[in-house]
């Protein structure tokens, strides 16, 4: 839904407008809305959490007050894991049901910074390690609350990846890994779903503010991407508020700060603001807060019984089924069952921080069981160090019964906004309490909640199986139980790589930094990218999920084995569920570049789908392949490029279990300007297309001539020996070019080239 022109004039309500009035609409009016304007009938707009239900507080001009009840659904991190991007939409139009309900005009969220540690304590909130998937969701929620006329906030914008000192830090990453990774998802959301508002992050990103950020809210948001939304920073990001309305930060939350308020107005007298900036701002508030009030709001009853099973049935669209041996589930409703953790009769389903949301009902898992199966339960995990007496309670239960559900939550205290993770273990209550029931009870079943990777490795084997249920919302107990059971067949996947142990993962070194300063020394090696290139194993890789039934991929087929850019590529694969349940599938596909001129990824998701599929049944899918999925951000150039050359695709169950590959040779790279100078050296010079053709003849030449000397100097080829000197050191060197000065040569090369 783009942002049309709405029917109030908005050119006549600027011309109307006093300096005052203008400047006061660049900042919040109170902590949750933004500032009317009575005399020219200018209403204001409520703005809410987010970003996974709304936290819309009940006192809009109060800020920390008790927030209107409504439907907690499944955070980010589970929602991903569906890789259903239909299922975000929905879950999107819930959300935007209630906003007009209740009165919320633009919902802050999605979150969708990517997952470059586990350790971030706001993982809960956000999608994906990869740009891809991460974008696809984000898209999918924003296009399906704004298709009921509720604004959405994509947030934060940008390289906000962990919470240690978020206010203060500042991200260093080079502009490669930052378009490639950090960019990549708010970019295909944007582009794609063109959300109505961005939020800017609290951090610094290469020594700017987010707030104060010219490159990224004007040059790529604006310039580069075309979003015509405006952008509002985070709660307390704005440092200099006349430099943010020059960057492209057209509204500072919370509000009132009249003295915010003043600095703009004393800025644009003192001719240090251009009125016509200004100007700017104001119409890109006010198109976005009139094309919101077009969507009548408040006086409505939220639909809790009908949201309230959605929530449930998309939770379990999410669920990973991490490990199911021996059978041990589905349940089959006739074993006594020993159901174990505080989790089971007090649901951790969310997370802590902004996003906290008062629920209007919430299930609890021992309930459900209770009313299928014969059960005897025990809190097992209430306290964080050891509790004997605790375990022991929870062994008696586990020796006189059939199967024992260990339900494990990370506590609100370990995983939450505000702070990261220590590191990945559960507490030491929680690992003793398995290791003992385990010893107790060959039939153990551990459910998970939470909102990133854990380290599993000294109980994984004890257990026979792992449902990562992640933080589900106020439904997901009966989701857990839906799946326990088989009602629901699993089918959710790994948004997130599980590494072995913390130090495995390829930030290690640079997360969270230190004092103000975290270096993305990584690059673009997060997640399995990372994985991959360290050849590092993984306890469970990206895109990994089980199900209650097999299926098998076949017939692959590509559109075009020579393609050209422009020409999008389609692929083609027939999937079979070769088992006795329904069941639904997520087919991926990854791009690798066989030969690259910058060191690429072994292989990037390029595209997915998920499909439903009855035992037997088989369906073909269609992925498409468009330019953005052979290209790389190279710096030298300042844009996205493809090489020609070889790629091969990949269709995989997951990143480590590729199904079928074909290759495909893109005929032609894309067109760009050379960058050679007189520096340059002789292989840059082989590497650029006009380069290569003017120099060919002179150095195949020299290379001729210059057997000899290889053979003194011991190398195979003089060329390889001179690559990396500047050409006029190699004529200088070689005499290549004859009695003439090397450097008028290169100089008269160079004209040449950028003739
Ligand atoms: C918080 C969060 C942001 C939230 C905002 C309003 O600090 O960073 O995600 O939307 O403030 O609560």
């Amino acid at each position: 839904m783009t942002l049309q022109e709405p029917k109030l004039q908005i050119s006549d309500l600027i011309s109307q407008m006093t300096l005052e009035e203008k400047a006061a609409l660049c900042t919040g009016a109170s902590p949750w809305r933004t500032v009317g304007i009575e005399r020219l009938g200018l209403e204001p707009i409520v703005l809410s959490d987010g970003p996974h239900g709304l936290r819309r507080a009940s006192e809009i001009d109060s800020m920390m007050v008790e927030s209107l009840p409504a439907t907690c659904f499944p955070v980010a991190a589970t929602l991903s894991s569906s890789w259903d991007v239909e299922l975000a939409g929905k879950l999107g139009q819930a959300i935007a049901e209630e906003a007009i309900d209740i009165g919320v005009d633009i919902v802050l969220g999605p979150g969708m910074n990517i997952k470059r540690s586990p350790l971030c304590g706001r993982n809960f909130e956000y999608f994906s390690e990869d740009p891809l998937l991460a974008g696809k969701m984000a898209a999918g929620l924003i296009e399906g609350m704004q298709s009921k006329g509720v604004g959405a906030c994509v947030k934060h914008f940008a390289v906000n990846n962990q919470e240690t000192r978020r206010f203060t830090v500042d991200a260093v990453v080079d502009e490669r890994t930052l378009h490639e990774i950090y960019l990549a998802g708010f970019e295909l959301a944007i582009r794609s779903s063109k959300p109505w508002t961005v939020m800017c992050s609290y951090n610094s990103v290469n020594g700017t503010f987010a707030a104060e950020n010219h490159y990224l809210l004007t040059e790529v948001l604006r310039d580069q991407w075309g979003f015509e939304g405006f952008v509002m920073s985070d709660w307390g990001a704005v440092h200099d508020r006349p430099e943010g309305v020059k960057a492209g930060l057209d509204l500072e939350m919370p509000g009132p700060s009249p003295d915010r308020t003043q600095a703009v107005i004393d800025a644009v007298n003192s001719g240090d603001l251009d009125m016509a900036t200004l100007d700017t701002v104001v119409e890109r508030l006010l198109k976005v807060i009139l094309h919101a009030q077009e969507t009548p709001k408040g006086g409505g009853v939220i639909d809790v019984e009908g949201h309230h099973a959605l929530a449930r049935s998309i939770a379990a669209d999410c669920m990973v089924m991490l490990k199911n041996e021996d059978g041990v589930l589905p349940l089959e409703g006739n074993e006594r069952i020993a159901v174990i953790g505080q989790a089971a009769r007090m649901p951790v389903f969310q997370g802590g921080g902004s996003s906290h949301i008062n629920t209007t009902k919430v299930d609890n898992a021992l309930e459900f069981l209770r009313q299928r199966s014969e059960v005897q339960y025990a809190i097992g995990d209430a306290s964080v160090e050891l509790n004997q007496e605790a375990i022991d309670e929870a062994v008696v239960l586990a020796n006189n019964a059939d199967v024992a559900l260990l339900f494990i939550a990370l506590p609100e205290s370990v995983e939450s906004e505000g702070y990261d993770r220590p590191n990945l273990y559960l507490t030491p209550q929680q690992v003793a309490l398995i290791h003992a029931v385990a010893a107790a009870n060959p039939r153990v079943v551990v459910i998970l909640n939470n909102g990133s990777a854990i380290d599993m490795h000294s109980w994984i084997n004890d257990v026979d199986a792992i449902i990562e249920a992640w933080l589900p919302g106020q439904a997901g107990a009966g989701a857990v139980v839906d799946i326990l059971f088989g009602d629901v067949n699993p089918s959710g996947k790994l948004g997130e790589t599980f590494p072995i142990k913390l130090s495995d993962t390829p930030c290690h070194l640079n997360f969270p930094g230190e004092k103000d300063t975290v270096h993305y020394g990584e690059g673009i090696y997060v997640g399995y990218r990372g994985y991959d290139a360290m050849e590092r194993d993984v306890l469970f890789p990206f895109g990994f999920g089980l199900s209650y039934t097999q299926f098998e991929y076949s017939n692959l087929s590509v559109s075009a084995t020579n393609f050209k850019l422009g020409q999008p590529l389609t692929v083609t694969l027939d999937v079979t569920n070769v088992g006795y349940v329904a069941g639904k599938e997520i087919v991926q596909l990854y791009v690798s570049d066989v030969e690259s001129r910058l060191p690429r990824p072994i292989k990037e998701l390029k595209a997915f789908a998920k499909v439903a599929l009855e035992p037997g049944e088989t369906k073909q899918i269609t992925l498409t392949l468009d330019d953005r999925a052979f290209m790389f951000y190279d710096p030298d150039y300042g844009q996205w490029l493809a090489e020609a050359g070889a790629f091969d695709l990949l269709v995989g169950a997951s990143s480590a279990d590729i199904r079928l590959t074909a290759q495909v040779n893109l005929t032609e790279g894309s067109a760009v300007a050379s960058l050679l100078h007189v520096y340059s050296t002789l292989k840059d010079w082989m590497s650029d297309p006009k380069g290569a053709e003017i120099v060919k003849p002179m150095i195949d030449n020299f290379a001729s001539q210059a057997m000899g000397d290889a053979e003194a100097l011991g190398v195979d080829s003089m060329l390889v020996f001179f690559q990396d000197l500047p050409l006029t050191q190699v004529l200088r060197f070689t005499g290549a070019g004859g009695s003439e000065s090397p450097d008028k040569i290169v100089q008269a090369l160079v004209d040449k080239v950028h003739a």
